[in-house]
């Protein structure tokens, strides 16, 4: 979600919380891959008691890239996705608990096979992580719930890992907690550099990877049903714009990452701004990340994008909006085809209804243009392979609405046109 919205409503929420005392958030191939799938392809039958009924994902192994493709058993697989980032927190709640299942049944039920949400959730109210290296159990036993209902129902995860923003801890929270032990740090964006918070990072990578699933009996790092991590949503590292900081985080983290769990794909959590490579392509400002040279870490599979024209681009009139979404969407699936040769997935997408000349119709056909780039893409052999829109929220869940959601129950036309991307997108060979 963009960042002018993300600070009105960090302001709103602040004072919620303070008024009301409840929690809202907002947003914020080759033989040694054959025979890794073997054998851990073996690891599953011996663990089929503990799954859930659909033993769909858990047959089919892991996803692995082959270029700018996503390759399942051989053939190509695309995506239709959405995210819904509270799922853990409504998970670990038993009055809440069956709207995740809600969630996946509604997500499958429209061919929805793959949603994003949070790993994380550092100090704060409901924390997963309460102090470093210190976790509660009934909050990773929501995210154990998530995973396994996401296996039921053939719905694959991204799981990340930290949050740039304030929501759920993220950076500055890291930062909090190294301050509290006499640590000397300047500002939040030493998290990219600072020893002991990027140690305190690859511990909570470590715990969340080798997490044993008490619901599937699988660790996290076994489990099909995730499709990839990603190391943290939206990175921005503004402090140093040379991007260096931020480029060998990338590189170290990444590294790390594939040193425990070298099954499934990862990716960056990538807005996709340019740093010095190309900074004619951003909307008119970088924030220390960088598509091109972040992206071309060896352990880095695919690429990512956001889009928030309204807050981006947010002088510029609706027409200048739409171009610049044309253009983002196309400049980066084609470097990512081009120079990087790797796949594409968008990663968040949406419309508010807080922004004035909102209509659902208008939401609609935002939706079809971003379709339409994922499926003209994928058709032609180009290098993405999905988008997921922001946000998907179950009925009954009024606190996490955000202006962006998509409610089955009150959306039925938007319903339609992301279903029907999930048929055409399902029907490509
Ligand atoms: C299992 O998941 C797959 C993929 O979503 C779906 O096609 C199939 O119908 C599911 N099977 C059951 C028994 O739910
Ligand atoms: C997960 O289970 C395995 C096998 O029982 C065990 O060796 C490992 O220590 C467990 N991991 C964690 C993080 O508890």
């Amino acid at each position: 979600m963009g960042f002018k919205n993300l600070v009105i409503l960090i302001s709103v929420v602040t004072i919620l919380n303070v008024l009301v005392g409840q929690y809202v958030n907002c947003k914020g191939t080759d033989g040694n891959h054959y025979h890794r799938r073997t054998r851990h392809h073996q690891h599953h039958r011996n663990s089929h008691t503990h799954l859930g009924n659909n033993k769909t994902l858990y047959e089919n192994g892991f996803v692995q890239r082959k270029e700018t493709s996503f390759v399942l058993n051989g053939k190509p697989l695309y995506l239709n996705g959405f995210n819904s980032y509270f799922l853990m927190i409504v998970a670990s709640d038993p009055s809440t608990m069956s709207k995740v299942t809600t969630t996946f049944q509604e997500a499958s039920q429209n061919g929805l096979n793959l949603a994003r949400t949070w790993a994380f959730n550092d100090g704060g109210y409901k924390a997963l992580q309460i102090s470093p290296g210190s976790y509660d159990e009934v909050i990773f036993k929501g995210l154990d719930f998530v995973i396994s209902e996401a296996g039921k129902n053939g719905v694959q995860l991204i799981l990340s890992l930290v949050n740039n923003w304030n929501d759920y801890g993220g950076k500055s929270q890291y930062v909090k907690w190294a301050k509290e032990q006499g640590q000397n740090i300047n500002n939040d964006d030493d998290f990219y550099v600072h020893p002991i918070v990027k140690q305190y990072y690859k511990n909570h990578v470590a715990a969340v990877l080798t997490r044993n699933n008490t619901i599937t009996g699988l660790a996290y790092k076994d489990d099909p049903t995730i499709f990839a991590w990603e190391l943290m949503n939206e990175p921005r590292s503004q402090s140093d714009s040379s991007g260096k900081s931020f480029q060998d985080w990338v590189s170290e983290m990444a590294a790390y990452v594939k040193s425990i769990d070298s099954n499934h794909l990862l990716e960056v959590g990538l807005e996709g701004f340019y740093g010095e490579s190309m900074p004619e392509k951003n909307p008119g400002y970088g924030v220390g990340t960088d598509f091109i040279s972040n992206n071309q870490v060896p352990e880095i599979d695919f690429t990512t994008i956001h889009l928030y024209p309204e807050s981006w681009v947010s002088s510029s009139d609706e027409a200048a909006q739409n171009a610049f979404v044309d253009k983002w969407v196309q400049d980066h699936i084609q470097d990512s085809k081009d120079i990087l040769n790797k796949p594409i997935l968008i990663t968040e997408f949406g419309k508010s209804s807080k922004y004035s000349g909102y209509n659902v119709e208008k939401r609609n056909s935002y939706f079809e243009k971003l379709f339409n780039f994922v499926y003209d893409s994928a058709s032609n052999g180009g290098a993405c392979a999905g988008g997921l829109f922001w946000q998907f929220i179950a009925q009954g869940l009024d606190s996490f609405r955000d202006g962006y959601e998509v409610i089955l129950e009150e959306n039925p036309s938007t319903v339609t046109v992301i279903s029907q991307q999930s048929k055409r997108m399902s029907n490509l060979k």
